[in-house]
């Protein structure tokens, strides 16, 4: 049986997958109480910046498969549901928002057929789908629920869903785990890893996964801080530990750490809910994981001030970043940015650039300055900081733009450029973890 499928919330992870899901061939209804964003996505323009989705977007809306409807009542044609909503930090609190979740699943329960399964992708705290799996029968019991975490890496979105590197699916029925195999039949072809887990398994999954990579980060970024304490280099100590396999040489890129829209509130909506399952200390490494993250853009500013002076009024000063990572227009949480925005506050004149998030950035902080040119960027600057390590930057000829800027001081923020290169090009190059 061919099944129809419906995505609620079409932010980036929903968007993304209705559209790698058309293009396996289904017929795909996305679901968004965002009538701009709607009205964006069913023109087949995407309304952030991911490589390789925006053509995947016009192709398959094209085809006919795809469409967008601000109308609930439109998942009545489909048989499997996706709810791919956000699960936001709540304000004043550790935990996960839950509101956006809870409101897709009633919001689409009266619409569902006999032998529908809602299959719930968005990351929530363990238990949540238990509950919401109890709240549906009540009033569907003609349903399912399952749980099928997403692990999509922004920048790599459209690869990662349709190239997984394994499938998880929380369920509690064969029927359950045979529909969510007939749906994803054409990766699962592909030697895909299949784990069949129970509910809150699949959720744990999710942000344990999280939690490690972020633990990896700050653990190098720890590193770091000692490195610079002892006089060691950061870059040479983590390509040394990454040959044992046991370890592994990805995530350990030191520098400004880790932020956007999963793992800083991933890791803090998961120590919120150990706490309520009076396991506490389990996760009580997290603060430390979250506090080390946030000391490198600390760091990041206490460099620049050693560099220059305590007091930065008037002091001009570049960044090449906005966006939390390269490849990437997503500033939320981003650590660039937020120290743009700390150094601006100080007293500086800060002016930055980015090749995808300044629109976005622009949006969060209206009152810094932003370059057209990362070249403009830098002119008149007391000091460079490159904060997001986009390749247009490593592509730099330090020489060229040396007579743009006041005094030729960089700080890598990011240890991606060539540090030998700048220094032989007369700059004073600083960077996390690499006492000079
Ligand atoms: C992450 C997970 O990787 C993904 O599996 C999950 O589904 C969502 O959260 P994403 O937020 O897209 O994906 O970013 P990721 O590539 O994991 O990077 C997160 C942050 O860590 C970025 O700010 C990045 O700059 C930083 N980072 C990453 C480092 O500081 N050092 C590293 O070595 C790697």
């Amino acid at each position: 049986m061919k099944h129809v499928l419906s995505v609620i919330g079409t932010g980036y992870l929903g968007a993304t997958h209705a559209a790698c899901m058309s293009s396996l061939g289904f017929t795909v209804i996305g679901v968004d109480t965002d009538e701009v964003k709607i009205g964006q996505l069913s023109r087949g323009e995407l309304p952030f910046y991911e490589p390789g989705l925006d053509e995947l977007l016009r192709t398959e809306v094209a085809s006919g498969r795809l469409t967008f409807t601000t109308d609930f009542s439109a998942v009545a044609d489909a048989d499997v549901h996706f709810v791919c909503v956000g699960t936001p930090q709540k304000k004043g609190s550790l935990a996960a928002d839950l509101t956006y979740v809870e409101g897709a699943v009633s919001a689409i329960a009266p619409y569902l057929k006999p032998g529908s399964l809602v299959v719930g992708k968005s990351t929530v705290p363990v238990g949540t789908a238990s509950r919401l799996r109890e709240q549906l029968l009540k009033t569907s019991p003609q349903a399912d629920l399952a749980w099928n975490p997403e692990f999509l890496r922004e920048g790599f979105a459209v690869e990662d869903t349709l190239r997984p590197n394994r499938l998880v699916v929380g369920v509690t029925s064969d029927r359950a785990e045979e529909i969510l195999k007939e749906v994803y039949e054409p990766v699962l072809a592909l030697g895909t890893p299949w784990i069949r887990a129970d509910l809150p398994t699949s959720e744990l999954v999710k942000v344990a996964a999280n939690s490690f990579l972020a633990t990896k980060i700050s653990f190098i970024n720890a590193m770091a801080e000692v490195c610079e304490a002892a006089g060691g280099d950061v870059t040479v100590l983590a390509q040394a530990i990454g040959y044992d396999p046991r370890i592994g040489n990805k995530f350990l890129q030191a520098g400004i750490g880790f932020g956007g829209g999963c793992l800083p509130k991933d890791i803090r909506a998961f120590m919120a809910r150990a706490e309520e399952l009076g396991a506490k200390q389990a996760l009580e490494f997290l603060r430390e994981i979250d506090a080390i993250n946030l000391r490198a853009r600390q760091r990041v500013i206490d460099l620049v001030r050693a560099e220059l002076k305590e007091d930065l009024t008037g002091l001009k000063i570049a960044i090449w970043g906005a966006a939390f990572k390269p490849e990437s227009d997503d500033v939320r949480d981003s650590p660039a940015l937020d120290i743009a925005a700390q150094l601006a506050t100080a007293g500086a004149i800060v002016t930055v650039h980015d090749p995808k998030a300044m629109e976005n950035a622009k949006k969060r902080f209206p009152t810094l300055t932003f370059s057209a040119t990362a070249k403009e960027c830098v002119a008149g600057a007391d000091l460079v900081l490159h904060l997001t390590e986009w390749r247009e930057y490593r592509d730099i000829d330090p020489k060229e733009i040396k007579s743009l800027v006041k005094s030729p001081i960089i700080i890598d923020g990011r240890n991606a450029l060539n540090r030998d290169l700048w220094t032989a090009s007369g700059w004073k190059f600083h960077a996390l973890g690499r006492a000079n």
